[in-house]
């Protein structure tokens, strides 16, 4: 195709928005699928994305339309994840692309995730064509959001386009402002070979699959093709383009966004941002900005079975093989046994691993706290990078630590704005900025990462009745006075309970701990103490007294089969139990105690 007849494009959109269901409209109506094959939700691949609602991995279509002027275009719309998780690689999708649709809901107005990302499309020198969608709905207020976009965003709404992606209309509109408002690419057919690795994943198949945004020169099948960053060299087997399903095509030239595929072993040797260019005569400049994502989020996985152990590690690693940003390294606990010390991207990402591990491969696991990655100064002038509290060296060698900071952004009414500022300053936040728009006001912290891992989203929503949106970046380390809390059950410590805290909340979080997890642990035959200490020093403690009676006494003698039913449940309570040193921990234990309310 003729770059002249090429759009290539995203769409901008907080969750929620419509994004999904307007891809699909547009697909329907250019009769990409056919009707009988289209399914809801089209570019959402993975079962879970769908079940959460939530797009995950960067997915491509090649959309073909005939344009209301006579001419055929070539559409390539590439999804991008709608999570702050993601957004490495909502910049990298955003960068193979001319332009972005900015859908707003127009019953709900501008959210954090919008701006978040509608920045980012700025910062890609997008043409961006605002949208309007849901225009449907009884509540929807085009005028007013409009005017919202041009005060928050800063960009003319005027020609904004009212869509109801749900009944259809307006896309016939979004089509054609498409084709003549969204430029188009650029590229030299002739130059020698410069490809964008926009995203890879792996197919049970055909291993894995690349997502290419050609920039200049071709790429062919049997071409030799190197990865800049890694100068491995691979020969291609199979190029193509999405429509959506995978369709072979001869070639893909300047402008095309499609795929390869070239015997990739794993996801791990492809690089998100890489430069692809031929083996011989390739270009000798690289994509600028390049950097592969880290994660910023650990925590360790145990299986509750210990058996299950090996069946743990078989799913991680098929897990990372296409997942590039998840990582993994072996764990042991003198209290969970041996796990996982996973990384990731953030708190949805680790939920999603999660939850995949536990469905896909049947395991039930033990998930430790979050922490973030901290920097511990030593006296000695060394830093180290802290993934786990439970490896926090010795205080006496320790000269200060930092943690990771975020600018977080949230937009919420005018009603909940106090509590959304009360929640900020409870978790150490220090405001940057204050604005209104219409009745929402938008606010920035400057916050740690560590206050926001536990449950601060959840905490965001519930304050605020769900109405407040949140986004944020990392800006940076910073010191402060942060100290290792151990917990200590009948005077021994739980490994897998320690948490990095500050030290003005230690007391706080200590005592929270201790009484929760003196509900939870059940009384024992001897009394047990419960303490949160840091170094050696207890800031809380309580008794967990013991029981007096067996279990079965209040059965009356008489009754045999329920006193044997009440044994079994109590066995098979055991199994759900870790022991540690006399005393049973039950498995939810973990879990509860570590969230904080
Ligand atoms: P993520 O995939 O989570 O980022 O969300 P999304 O932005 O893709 O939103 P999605 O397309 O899943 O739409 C969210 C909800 O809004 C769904 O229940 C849709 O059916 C509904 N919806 C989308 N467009 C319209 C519309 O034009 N009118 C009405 N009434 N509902 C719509």
């Amino acid at each position: 195709t003729d770059l002249n007849h090429i759009r290539n494009f995203s769409i901008v959109a907080h969750i929620d928005h419509g994004k999904s269901t307007l891809a699909d409209r547009l697909i329907q109506e250019t009769n990409t699928v056919a009707d009988r094959d289209m399914k809801e939700q089209m570019l959402d691949s993975m079962d879970i994305e769908r079940e959460r609602g939530i797009t995950i991995k960067a997915n491509t279509v090649r959309i073909e339309y005939t344009s209301d002027n006579g001419d055929d275009y070539v559409l390539n719309l590439i999804d991008t994840p709608g999570h702050v998780d993601f957004a490495y690689e909502v910049s990298r999708s955003m960068r193979a692309v001319e332009g972005s649709l900015l859908v707003v809901d127009s019953t709900q107005g501008v959210e954090a995730q919008t701006l978040a990302n509608v920045y980012q499309a700025i910062e890609a020198d997008h043409e961006i064509v605002p949208v309007l969608n849901k225009i449907d709905l009884p509540a929807s207020e085009c005028d007013r959001v409009a005017e919202q976009i041009e005060d928050v965003i800063g960009i003319d709404a005027t020609g904004a386009i009212q869509v109801s992606a749900k009944t259809g209309v307006g896309i016939r509109e979004t089509l054609e402002a498409i084709v003549n408002e969204l430029p188009a690419p650029k590229g030299d057919a002739d130059a020698p070979l410069k490809a964008m690795l926009v995203d890879s994943w792996y197919d049970a198949y055909l291993g894995v699959i690349v997502l290419v945004r050609i920039i200049d020169g071709k790429l062919k099948k049997g071409d030799r093709i190197r990865m800049m960053s890694t100068d491995a060299v691979y020969p291609v087997d199979r190029v193509g383009v999405f429509t959506p399903e995978m369709k072979p095509i001869d070639e893909l030239g300047p402008g095309e966004i499609g795929f390869l595929t070239a015997s990739i072993k794993q996801v791990r040797d492809t690089r998100v941002g890489d430069t692809i260019t031929h083996e011989k005569k390739g270009t000798t400049e690289a994509l600028p900005g390049f950097k592969p994502a880290q994660p910023v989020v650990f925590c360790g996985l145990f299986p509750v079975d210990n058996a299950e152990f090996e069946d743990l590690r078989d799913s991680i690693e098929k897990l990372a093989l296409n997942d590039a940003s998840f990582s993994s390294e072996m764990e042991t606990s003198a209290a969970l046994g041996f796990g996982f010390r996973c990384g990731f991207l953030g708190l949805l990402h680790l939920e999603v691993i999660r939850d995949r591990i536990e469905r896909e491969y049947n395991i039930e696991l033990i998930t430790t706290a979050p922490s973030v990655i901290y920097h511990v100064y030593l006296k000695d002038g060394s830093m180290i990078e802290l993934h786990n509290p439970a490896d926090m060296p010795d205080l006496s060698t320790v000269d200060h630590l930092e943690e990771p900071r975020i600018k977080a952004t949230i937009m919420v009414p005018d009603e909940y704005l106090g509590d959304v500022l009360k929640l900020c300053q409870d978790r150490r936040g220090i405001q940057m900025d204050l604005t209104y728009a219409g009745s929402r006001a938008m606010v920035v912290y400057d916050l740690p990462l560590n206050e926001v891992v536990f449950d601060f989203y959840d905490r965001l929503k519930s304050v605020t009745k769900g109405y407040a949106s949140f986004d944020y970046q990392m800006i940076g380390y910073r010191e402060d006075n942060l100290v290792k809390m151990s917990i200590l059950v009948n005077d021994e410590p739980v490994d897998a309970l320690s948490t990095m805290v500050h030290r003005d909340r230690a007391e706080m979080r200590g005592r929270a701990m201790v009484e929760k997890l003196k509900d939870l642990i059940p009384r024992h035959m001897f009394k047990i103490p419960i303490q949160a200490a840091i170094g050696g020093k207890v800031i809380a403690r309580e008794t967990l007294s013991a029981m007096r009676k067996d279990v079965t006494a209040k059965c009356y003698g008489g009754d045999a089969t329920r006193k044997k039913k009440l044994l079994e449940k109590q066995k098979a309570g055991k199994k759900k139990m870790r022991q540690f040193g006399k005393v049973d921990i039950p498995q939810e234990a973990f879990i509860s105690a570590l969230k904080m309310d």
